[in-house]
């Protein structure tokens, strides 16, 4: 094979895989990193019920102290959310959705990296608030 012809084949072939490895890292930060929530807050019954005036309440919060992140209708496309490192999620879709009250009560009280915790900033009850009003996302 002439030279010029296995340098074109060279590349060829280093390009695509170059492109496939940046998509690949693109696919991993739309996803959100596995948190394992301890079972006794994933199977943790919700002490507060769904009613219109709970959901009023969390809509509330959440647009006082988490919209600026997560957006107004949770698509984790808020102002700050470009400063981020970490994909914030999407509260609409099946991988949120699909968790517990339970879980999405433990990620919010407690926090993991960029995500603040609101332990003693916000009480049980007022995060059960948001918990039920973020149920609200779904598509
Ligand atoms: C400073 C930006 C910021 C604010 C403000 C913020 N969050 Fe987050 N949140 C994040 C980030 C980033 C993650 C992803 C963290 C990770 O995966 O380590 C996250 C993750 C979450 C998750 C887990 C999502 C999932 O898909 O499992 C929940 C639930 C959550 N946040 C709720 C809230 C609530 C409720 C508030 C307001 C009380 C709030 N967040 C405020 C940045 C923020």
């Amino acid at each position: 094979m002439e030279k010029t012809k296995k340098i074109l084949i060279h590349s060829v072939v280093g390009i695509a895989a170059f492109t496939f490895a940046s998509w690949g890292l693109f696919a991993q930060e739309k996803q959100a990193k596995p948190w394992e929530v301890p079972a006794e807050y994933k199977n943790m019954a919700n002490p507060v019920p769904k009613t219109d005036e709970s959901i009023k309440a969390g809509q509330g919060l959440y647009v006082k102290y988490c919209a600026s992140c997560h957006g107004k209708t949770g698509l984790g496309d808020g102002v700050k959310a470009r400063m981020l490192k970490d994909y914030a999620g999407d509260f609409s879709g099946a991988y949120y959705q699909n968790q517990t009250d339970g879980e999405h009560f433990y990620k919010t009280k407690f926090g993991r990296n960029e995500m603040p915790k609101y332990e003693g900033k916000l009480s049980d009850e007022n995060i059960w608030h948001m918990v039920n009003y973020m149920r609200t996302f779904k598509k």
